[in-house]
């Protein structure tokens, strides 16, 4: 166990699977103690056990993020349980697949809920407590989808641009707090919501190697972007705020 993130108390949204997940493991083998939100609580529970399996020390909450009351059920019990929280990493995202005149009003809402206004409602639940403490970091969870026009899901991409920008505004006013924010933008990585998406394509295999081409270093792993994240929750970081870090295998070089 290293301790790049030694005395860090950190909540990880959406980390009860794929890129939460491996950062909750990363985190905590890294000696932070996590807070793993989630609404899938078996997922949750399993990934919270075998972190505390590991010699590290992790706590599961319930928790929609886009239900202001369980994000303050959970806030409490972070605090009650692990401290005062000094990392948000706001990961939880979800992906709505389908052109404009395809998908809902309500895919549309739901897309910007989980992906954007979670932002809101959750930092603006846990940013009081990380001034009191003195400040901390959040990382936001963006995509290469901020930058990239894709033409088969425009609610997600347009929902990571928005985060990109959310970032910036936060990092601005709450420099002064000495809380950092800022936001991160992975490239494809293979996740079970990666082959969610592939499964709903009429040809997977096609697909997969045409966004595999699309990417200098073709499709990444989880652990590619929980490390970037590891060094935006640590104090190595502590002069970059506002910044998409972009961390896409090379697709917005080309
Ligand atoms: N996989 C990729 O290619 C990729 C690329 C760029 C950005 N991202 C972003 O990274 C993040 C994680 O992606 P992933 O691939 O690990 O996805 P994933 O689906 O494997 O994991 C997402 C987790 O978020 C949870 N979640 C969904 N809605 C929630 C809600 N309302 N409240 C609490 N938890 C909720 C899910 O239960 C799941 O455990 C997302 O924000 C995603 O948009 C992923």
């Amino acid at each position: 166990m290293a301790n790049r993130l030694k005395n860090k108390i950190a909540i990880i949204t959406g980390a009860a699977r794929g890129i939460g997940a491996k950062s909750a493991e990363l985190f905590a083998g890294e000696g932070a103690a996590v807070a793993i939100w989630d609404v899938n609580a078996e997922r949750g529970k399993a990934t919270a056990q075998q972190l505390q399996a590991a010699g590290g020390t992790a706590i599961f909450c319930p928790c929609d993020v886009t239900d202001s009351a369980q994000i303050e059920n959970a806030v409490n019990r972070v605090v009650s349980e692990l401290g005062t929280p000094n990392v948000l990493f706001n990961n939880a995202g979800i992906a709505v697949v389908g052109e404009l005149e395809q998908i809902s009003e309500a895919d549309w809402d739901r897309q910007y809920a989980v992906n954007v206004k979670s932002i809101y409602l959750v930092s603006r639940a846990v940013i009081p407590l990380m001034r009191a403490a003195g400040g901390g970091a959040i990382i936001n969870m963006a995509s290469e989808s901020a930058y990239v026009g894709f033409p088969m899901h425009p609610a997600y991409t347009s929902s990571k641009a928005a985060v990109v920008h959310l970032t910036r505004s936060m990092a601005v006013r709450y420099a002064e707090d000495n809380i950092r924010v800022n936001s991160l933008c992975p490239g494809t990585i293979n996740t079970e919501l990666y082959q969610e998406f592939l499964a709903k394509q009429p040809d997977p295999e096609a697909i997969n190697k045409e966004i595999e081409a699309m990417h200098p270093l073709g499709i990444g792993e989880p652990e590619d972007i929980a490390w970037a994240a590891v060094y935006l929750a640590s104090d190595e970081s502590k002069y970059m705020t506002g910044a998409p870090m972009l961390v896409e295998g090379g697709i917005l070089s080309l």
